[in-house]
């Protein structure tokens, strides 16, 4: 799968592994192809900005999902689910990466370095990565009202 992949700072924040190319590496371990929309490294930068990439990168089909990464997820998320058509969640269990394609069709992923280890991460990724959108009428039709 095709998946744009973006951080602020926090990605690259010390102690501890740098997380944003940590877990692209293992996008591409697992296969995937991955379209990097930045940061690129520790100096400060602003969430909107990489929120937006990654909802502009899904909307135009240059990528099929996108996975967002800050201190928390939360503000990253907040900036992609300002464009119609994104449907960005912050995750922190295996059990929100999969409600979140189950009942909400969830086309991006929201990470928090911050709060999530890096092991956590990459389970939450599987889990979103393989659990399908549910498709029942009583999603479907709420995913529809969104917009
Ligand atoms: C950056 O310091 C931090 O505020 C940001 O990564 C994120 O956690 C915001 O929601």
């Amino acid at each position: 799968m095709k998946i744009a992949f973006g951080s602020d700072h926090a990605g690259y924040e010390d102690p501890g592994p740098h997380f944003k190319p940590a877990l692209m590496a293992y996008l591409e371990e697992l296969g995937h192809e991955v379209v990097d929309c930045g940061t690129n490294g520790p100096d400060s930068v602003d969430y909107p900005d990489f929120g937006q990439k990654v909802a502009d990168a899904v909307l135009a089909g240059q990528a099929e999902r996108g996975i967002l990464l800050c201190g928390t997820g939360i503000g990253i998320s907040i900036a992609a689910n300002r464009n119609r058509g994104i449907r960005a969640a912050v995750c922190c269990t295996e059990e929100m990466a999969q409600l979140a394609r189950e009942h909400n069709d969830a086309n991006v992923l929201c990470l928090g370095k911050r709060t999530t280890p890096l092991d956590r991460c990459k389970k939450l990724i599987d889990v979103w990565l393989a659990t399908p959108f549910s498709g029942q009428e009583r999603h479907q039709r709420r995913v529809d009202k969104l917009g």
